[in-house]
């Protein structure tokens, strides 16, 4: 069941992300997401920059690259590693259904995710922040 994926539509129409622009769309009514397209692939990352948690998807594709909106650090449109280094931002998986985008994500991540909203939001209780009670 933790491995078990779920799609979740995060752009009904790809005409709404033209070739090298990049925007913020959200997944499952909480899951900020950057969408990029550059070079034909259409890819999704997390918004937060690892950097200090700037918006990824209001930021732009420079010279074949990534840029967070407000240090400019650079990351791989696709990838999400950053240049030199090992680490980066976190990607997703993408398929398209139905002429809509989405992302994969598995339940086991699904409930790390909501556990997390819960630890940075102290009073706020699992049930408030899970999408799919199942998971509980
Ligand atoms: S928050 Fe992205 S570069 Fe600083």
């Amino acid at each position: 069941m933790a491995n078990e994926i779920q799609w979740h539509e995060v752009l009904p129409d790809l005409t709404l992300l033209p070739e090298g622009r990049v925007m913020t769309a959200v997944a499952d009514g909480h899951r900020e997401i950057c969408l990029t397209h550059y070079q034909g692939k259409i890819c999704a990352l997390d918004n937060r920059c690892p950097h200090q948690g700037g918006p990824l998807g209001e930021g732009s594709i420079e010279k074949g690259l990534l840029r967070c909106p407000w240090h400019g650090w650079d990351y791989d449109p696709c990838t999400g590693k950053a240049p030199g280094y090992d680490d980066g931002v976190p990607t997703y998986p993408v398929e398209i259904r139905d002429g809509a985008l989405g992302i994969r994500v598995t339940r086991q991540a699904e409930l790390e995710e909501a556990m997390n909203r819960v630890l940075a939001h102290p009073g706020t209780a699992l049930l408030e922040v899970c999408t799919d009670p199942a998971l509980i």
